[in-house]
């Protein structure tokens, strides 16, 4: 099992590249499969999340090449619409495939979706959006059957804004005669990155970043370039990582609007922020105590998956702040693993409440889902000791370049195999 070994109590300075968003490669490299001839994706995240949805394409029979950060994929060729069992549990974004394929064959089988165990992961409003439009699901020996080759077009109302059923239900709407309407759906800005690689293709979606998106169905979808968008999470990560060390970071390839609801709760604690159109700079000041209630929400509230970070930071920046996490029931794992370090902070309901500011010490911590693991090696770095990160798998599902990026901030991090 790998583990990250860290030495902390240093100030990290200096700059990361922020690289594609996982977010937006993920439902990218779905929509793929729904198109004919080549694609070259860039600034494709080298995380496992995307190596998986790789995976998965080439088991459909596409042709998936490339290095690095740029990846093509071709799904001229593509000859199954079954998503081998073992691939499927790999991860949860693997239900996106359902809009996809749905398009593609007609058909598509998904099982319970993997991913974090960060709560229940239904996946009911997929489900009843496809119904819409007129697709048949059949629950079978834990696998989802869904089949659909004529689809209608529909105006599609989501009882709940959910990122995946948005760009689901987009996706099936492409192989659906008429123009469908999604209304209350979710604004999160991978889903314009989505709707924009679309459109590229010879599609015609609109509406994407607000509460009705229009798609024109029955378009045929032709590959294309795209550069994956910059991801924000990654990009919010290593802002908080730097100043919860008092040091300072300078993020490459990030735009500000993207982390809004971050930037202004630093800005107004004291922190010098400074930003373009391409990237933002941000140094520790002795900023004023953040206290008050910060909530997530879907966008353009404060993303739920900056939460485990930002209470990490919050633990020596935020005494008497609240946390409160209104999108998953289950994202306080790592809370007990950064009390083992000794973090005066209580979950009340779904709150965390910071207590008091105290200096972490170094210990030996779990990491049991992708952010929360983030957000157990940003405490191994503000902490004084030496701390142990195990389950490191978890870490890497979402952050390409991890250890080399920290220790370019002159972090002292090195990989252990136990
Ligand atoms: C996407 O997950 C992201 N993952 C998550 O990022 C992110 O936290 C989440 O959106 C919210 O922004 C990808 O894009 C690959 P949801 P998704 O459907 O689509 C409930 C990370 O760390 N719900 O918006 O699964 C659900 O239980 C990951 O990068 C239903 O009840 O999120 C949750 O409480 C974690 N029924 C809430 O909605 C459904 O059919 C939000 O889920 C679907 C969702």
């Amino acid at each position: 099992m790998e583990e990250y070994l860290i030495k902390g109590g240093k100030k990290l300075d200096g700059a990361v590249k922020i690289s594609g968003a996982k977010n937006a490669a993920l439902p990218i490299l779905a929509a793929a499969v729904m198109t004919r001839g080549e694609n070259v994706f860039t600034a494709c995240p080298q995380i496992s999340d995307v190596s998986s949805m790789l995976k998965i394409l080439q088991s459909l029979g596409c042709k998936v090449d490339g290095s690095k950060e740029t990846v093509s994929v071709d799904a001229s060729m593509m000859n199954r619409c079954r998503i081998p069992d073992s691939l499927m549990k790999e991860m949860r974004s693997s239900v996106f495939l359902a809009g996809a394929l749905l398009t593609r064959c007609g058909e598509a089988v998904i099982s319970s979706p993997g991913g974090c165990d960060i709560g229940k992961r239904p996946i009911d409003i997929h489900i009843s959006g496809l119904e819409k439009l007129g697709a048949k699901i059949e629950q079978k020996d834990g696998c989802i059957l869904i089949k659909g080759n004529k689809l209608e077009a529909a105006d599609v109302i989501m009882p709940y804004p959910s990122v995946g059923a948005t760009e689901n239900i987009m996706m099936a709407a492409i192989g659906a005669k008429g123009t469908t309407r999604l209304i209350n759906c979710a604004r999160e800005p991978e889903i314009a990155d989505l709707q924009n690689y679309i459109n590229r293709c010879g599609g015609k979606i609109s509406g994407a970043g607000t509460g009705v998106i229009t798609v024109e169905g029955g378009r045929e979808l032709k590959g294309c370039e795209h550069r994956i968008m910059a991801d924000r999470i990654e990009a919010g990560t290593y802002l908080l990582m730097a100043l919860a060390t008092e040091g300072r970071v300078f993020l490459d390839g990030i735009s500000r609007p993207l982390i809004e609801p971050l930037m202004r709760i630093l800005e107004n604690a004291g922190y010098d922020i400074k930003s373009s159109q391409e990237w933002i700079w941000a140094s520790y000041t002795g900023g004023r105590n953040i206290h008050g209630i910060i909530r997530t929400a879907p966008y353009p509230g404060f993303p739920t998956d900056l939460q485990p970070q930002m209470t990490t930071f919050l633990a020596k920046a935020g005494a008497g702040a609240i946390i409160e996490e209104n999108i998953f029931e289950k994202r306080f794992e790592y809370v007990k693993q950064l009390k083992k370090m000794g973090a005066d902070i209580e979950i009340f309901e779904n709150k965390v409440i910071i207590r008091n500011n105290n200096i972490l010490c170094g210990a030996q911590v779990e990491a049991q889902d992708l952010r929360g693991g983030a957000a157990l090696v940003i405490a191994g770095l503000m902490a004084d000791g030496s701390t142990v990160v195990r389950n490191t798998k978890y870490i890497k599902r979402g952050y390409g370049e991890f250890t080399e990026k920290i220790k370019g901030l002159g972090g002292e991090i090195t990989v252990n195999e136990n």
